[in-house]
């Protein structure tokens, strides 16, 4: 039998199979970062999955960069999201909200007053970002004062009491991608020369100041972090990704998480990288459970699970175009075609519109 199929105890929260619904942006809130009914919707129809992290959630004003991505620093998107929570639980399913601070990917255009976003050190994306007047080139960011992070620590705190409050099941820490906590880690963005940048020790000392803030917050057993070494999404790269992502992976031994997200995609997936993997090195050295994403299928991800690289797979393009992925995979169903132009904005198409066998079946 597929270990995908078999339970599996991530921390305090009992997870019925291991497919893992992978955090995937989707731009469908409204304008002032609420989540709304469509979203109820999208995450109850994908409740089957034996944990989904919900879409990277902006912490803070400053931390917004991406249109009509959903938030997590007031009461009424404390209120929205808890009609997301109530009814992803009632059809018994179990929900991460994903902590997002957006860093240098950040535009004037989002930022209180039009101030620039912020970042370890003032070096920019090179590129256009989507603003809601369309694509802009990304700032110079400012770098932060030794003084603020202290602050921004700070609004993951609060983000995490929040996502509490609105019922989520825990939340996963985003320091993958090219967003905030991984420009400090990797040395292209991260030039500083104080006690947060330069030294391995140093690039990481900002993810484990937010982990120790967040597990400070919920309990460990229900945080987890999202990490992709090699990655090279929004510019980014590292002259040494395993020793800055080994010790970091190391570190995180001390606190007791719910779990270690690994996103390093395989050979032939759009976003796979040349170097050599670094996955399996932070396997070793993390002594929790374990999530490994980006081009896995039911087959691939039982085979990783058996062989040990992982002890859960995460799925994001399956999931998008398949609410009842677990279904599919488990009785061998063809797949949804995903839309790729209706991936991260827009309404209802190509949101909760993709059907499920059954619907497939009463259409024909
Ligand atoms: C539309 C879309 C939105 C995404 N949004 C996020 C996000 O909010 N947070 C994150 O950590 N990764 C995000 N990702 C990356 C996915 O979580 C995942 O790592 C990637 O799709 C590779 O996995 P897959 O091959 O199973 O799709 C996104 C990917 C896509 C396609």
């Amino acid at each position: 039998m597929n270990p995908l199929y078999t339970p599996f105890q991530i921390g305090e929260v009992a997870l019925p199979n291991r497919l893992v619904m992978a955090p995937l942006t989707r731009g469908r809130a409204s304008r002032d970062r609420v989540p709304n009914e469509m979203m109820v919707e999208y995450y109850t129809q994908r409740a089957g999955a034996g944990l989904i992290i919900n879409e990277a959630t902006i912490i803070s004003e400053q931390a917004a960069g991406w249109v009509y991505a959903p938030g997590i620093y007031n009461a009424a998107q404390v209120q929205g999201w808890l009609k997301v929570t109530k009814s992803v639980h009632a059809a018994g399913g179990r929900i991460f909200l994903q902590l997002w601070h957006m860093g240098r990917a950040s535009h004037p255009d989002f930022q209180p007053d039009g101030a620039l976003p912020v970042a370890p050190s003032a070096i920019a994306i090179r590129g256009e970002t989507h603003t809601y007047e369309g694509k802009k080139p990304y700032p110079v960011p400012r770098a932060l004062e030794i003084g603020e992070i202290g602050g921004v620590v700070e609004d993951y705190a609060r983000a995490t009491r929040l996502a509490r409050e609105a019922g989520f099941d825990g939340v996963e820490i985003h320091a993958a991608n090219g967003y905030l906590i991984d420009q400090f880690l990797r040395d292209c963005s991260n030039h500083r020369t104080d006690q947060y940048g330069g030294a391995v020790e140093n690039r990481a000392r900002f993810l484990l100041e937010v982990t120790r803030a967040v597990t400070n917050t919920w309990s460990a057993g229900r945080v987890g972090v999202r990490l992709s070494p090699t990655g090279a999404f929004n510019d980014m790269e590292d002259a040494a990704p395993a020793e800055v992502f080994g010790y970091a992976a190391e570190q995180l031994n001390a606190f007791g998480l719910a779990y270690l997200h690994v996103s390093e995609p395989l050979p032939g997936h759009p976003l796979a990288s040349n170097l050599p993997p670094v996955a399996p090195l932070l396997r070793q050295k993390f002594k929790g459970p374990f999530i490994l994403n980006g081009g896995y299928d039911a087959a691939l991800g039982g085979a990783a699970i058996a062989s040990g690289a992982a002890d859960l797979i995460s799925f994001g393009v399956p999931f998008l175009a398949n609410p009842d992925l677990v279904e599919r995979f488990r009785t061998g169903a063809a797949l949804n075609a995903p839309d790729f132009s209706t991936f991260y904005f827009g309404g209802a198409e190509g949101y909760t519109d993709y059907p499920t066998l059954e619907e497939a079946s009463a259409r024909r």
